[in-house]
């Protein structure tokens, strides 16, 4: 066990763990931020997606020794009432289906538009394609991505 300082979604954390406790139990289990879901636990669904430093991360795989000075933000560090242009496309096009694959898909869609502001279609499908959704929401996604691409007012 040791001490580690984190920063996450602008706020300083100290939390007690083992060095390879994933970010994912760290966030949800010891910092009570269950917005980032656990799906395969082996980096392959892409669910636990959060961001480091803005890049995308697969938190059910990256150690807290890991995070070091790293910024660390989850869903519910991505805006204060939910209304971040992505989550405002999100809802305009009623993406999600269950829900379940939803955090980590808008936390890689953001990253994208942080990197990318237009991307095109192949750079979408370049960069969703390691996130898994069973209910097969993936048209609705990419139609979101583009939504908040574009840069118009989404809401109402
Ligand atoms: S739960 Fe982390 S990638 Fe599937
Ligand atoms: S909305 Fe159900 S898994 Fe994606």
């Amino acid at each position: 066990m040791a001490t580690y300082t984190i920063q996450v979604n602008g706020k300083t954390h100290s939390v007690e763990a083992m060095e390879d406790m994933p970010l994912l139990w760290v966030l949800r289990d010891l910092l009570n931020l269950p917005g980032t879901k656990f799906g395969c636990g082996k980096a392959l669904c892409g669910a636990c997606t959060v961001h480091v430093n803005g890049n995308p991360v697969r938190s059910c795989s990256y150690p807290i020794s890991a995070v070091g000075t790293g910024s660390v933000t989850t869903i519910e560090g991505l805006s204060e009432e939910g209304n971040h242009p992505v989550q405002q496309a999100w809802e305009k096009l009623v993406v999600p289906q269950c829900g379940y694959c939803q955090t980590g898909q808008i936390m890689t869609a953001v990253a994208l538009l942080k990197q990318k502001p237009n991307p095109t279609d192949q750079e979408i499908d370049q960069a969703m394609q390691g996130n898994l959704c069973r209910c097969g929401t993936y048209n609705r996604i990419k139609a979101a991505i583009q939504l908040a691409a574009s840069g118009k007012p989404v809401l109402p």
